[in-house]
């Protein structure tokens, strides 16, 4: 978890951009892999960060890398050390991916795979090196492999900010730093997929927000996120380690935008700076348009930020989505053409303090000013209206923290929450479970699940409207105990 402006390093999982006509998840080919069918569901994992010289018993100041402690609890854990600076043992990466092997791995379409795959440099007697950062992904690289891709699931990767070293900052002139180049190939990535009527998820390492990216480049990116709402079904990031979800604006493509506000919700760890994060939330949350006013969901795209693998600061988790494929394999047959639809007035970028302050030479070289294309937006979109790939909701799986510490019992993850509402886990009559049933609670499996213990935010699907319904109730300032919810969650907090 550093905060490095730079590290903006996505990629583009393309909703079956090889299997052409129809739309389907990507398919591996080989000899022996038959075509899989799809169970609409999907993994996020993201920082597993293994440390090869963790050591059990050693002292949480060495960074869990030596000196036995007298007193227990300052000793690290078996498993990992739960709430600390420490990274993982290979045994908790074991763990996890033995777990989700035994588990999941026939349950699911695909994997999105976040990064961080490396130890944190943060052992001066044990300097990090380049070598050991590519020996580290290729370990878990070669795991992933096992576990997924040989059995013809597909892993789509991205490199973390502890993979690589840092790149630019988009700067409107500097036409070949690598923020801007990265950038240009994702624009013509989503025009190319647009232009074929597919859809994508957007994923990386670093979340898109003002505190972690370059100003020019969080103006790209959220310039592109809501230049092809129709196109992109979401936007899953990793690096923070804790569990939380925000919107990137039109209004953040105004000049107004205040930068106190902005360094805020940025990668700097801990506690103190966590907290910071949960009450910028809250606040931005508060600032949403009330339901009763006309929102203009084209000015918005919700980004969902999954918590780590990594015990450091708080608990091993992984996340499990669900998406919707009724229909899957025959929308070629049912598809018409879609007229391009008309853009309100007042939505084309542009407008309000931007046409003023473009015309001063200090901004007129600034994406801000430059980036005038109109923006496909779509009420019937994926992302907006619960249609076939909509995302539909997530589990999200933890380690419970005794259990990470205790030698003897191989520790179980176990359900933390669900986004969906209770009576959406028994599916209608031919699709597919959510959540398969074992992996629930046994109060839940009937779909009668009475109280909300792990359902607190009952959302019908994750549409942007879903979203800024629960952000609103989260802002709202009448809903202490969904709040208090939210933040346990981001937390960890058991
Ligand atoms: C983790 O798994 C790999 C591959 O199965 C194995 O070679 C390695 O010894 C394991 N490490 C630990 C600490 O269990
Ligand atoms: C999937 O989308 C279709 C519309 O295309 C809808 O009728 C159906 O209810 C959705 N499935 C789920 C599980 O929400
Ligand atoms: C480890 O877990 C087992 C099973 O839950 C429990 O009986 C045992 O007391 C635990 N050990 C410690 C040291 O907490
Ligand atoms: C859930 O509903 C089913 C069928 O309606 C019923 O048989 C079962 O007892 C219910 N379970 C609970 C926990 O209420």
């Amino acid at each position: 978890m550093f905060t490095l402006k730079s590290s903006f390093l996505w990629s583009l999982w393309l909703a079956g951009a090889f299997s052409l006509p129809a739309q389907q998840p990507l398919q591996i080919a080989g000899p022996g892999l038959t075509r899989r069918k799809l169970h609409g569901r999907f993994l996020h994992i993201t920082d597993i960060h293994p440390d090869p010289y963790y050591i059990a018993d050693a002292s949480q100041s060495s960074a869990c890398h030596r000196k036995k402690p007298r007193k227990e609890e300052e000793r690290s854990g078996y498993y990992g050390t739960p709430y600390s600076d420490c990274d993982s043992p290979f045994r908790l990466t074991n763990l996890t991916l033995d777990f989700l092997d035994k588990n999941w791995a026939s349950e699911i379409d695909f994997v999105i795979w976040t990064g961080d795959n490396a130890r944190h440099d943060n052992d001066r007697k044990l300097p990090r090196t380049l070598k050991e950062i590519y020996e580290l992904n290729n370990v878990v690289a070669t795991r992933m492999n096992d576990v997924f891709l040989s059995r013809g699931i597909p892993v789509v990767p991205s490199l973390g900010n502890n993979d690589v070293w840092p790149v630019g900052g988009c700067e409107y002139n500097d036409r070949d730093d690598p923020g801007n180049l990265q950038f240009d190939w994702l624009e013509v990535q989503l025009e190319l997929f647009r232009g074929r009527g597919m859809q994508v998820w957007l994923s990386g390492h670093v979340p898109p927000s003002p505190g972690n990216y370059f100003d020019e480049c969080y103006v790209r990116y959220v310039e592109l996120s809501l230049r092809f709402q129709d196109t992109i079904l979401g936007h899953l990031y990793g690096h923070m380690n804790n569990d939380h979800f925000f919107f990137v604006e039109a209004k953040d493509l105004d000049f107004s935008s205040d930068p106190e506000d902005a360094a805020q919700i940025d990668g700097t760890a801990q506690a103190s700076a966590h907290d910071q994060l949960y009450d910028t939330l809250i606040k931005d949350f508060a600032e949403l348009p009330k339901s009763g006013k006309k929102t203009e969901y084209a000015d918005y795209a919700v980004v969902n930020v999954a918590p780590s693998v990594v015990p450091n600061p708080y608990l091993p988790s992984f996340r499990i989505f669900s998406y919707n494929v009724t229909g899957a394999g025959s929308e070629l047959k049912k598809k018409k053409k879609k007229k391009e639809p008309k853009r309100k007035h007042g939505h084309r970028p542009g407008g309000g303090s931007r046409d003023k302050l473009c015309k001063e030479a200090r901004y007129q070289d600034s994406w801000r000013c430059k980036l005038r294309e109109p923006w496909h937006t779509d009420a019937e979109a994926p992302s907006r209206q619960n249609t076939l790939w909509s995302p539909l909701g997530y589990a999200q799986y933890y380690l419970p923290g005794e259990r990470v510490m205790n030698k003897t019992h191989r520790p179980q993850f176990k359900l933390e929450y669900l986004t969906y509402r209770a009576s959406a886990l028994v599916p209608a009559e031919g699709d597919e479970y959510p959540v398969p049933p074992r992996h629930l609670p046994g109060s839940l499996r009937g779909g009668n699940g009475t109280g909300t213990k792990y359902t607190p935010y009952g959302m019908e699907d994750l549409t942007l409207g879903s979203w800024l319904r629960l952000a609103r109730a989260l802002g709202g300032g009448t809903k202490g105990k969904l709040r208090g919810r939210f933040r346990r969650y981001m937390y960890m907090s058991e």
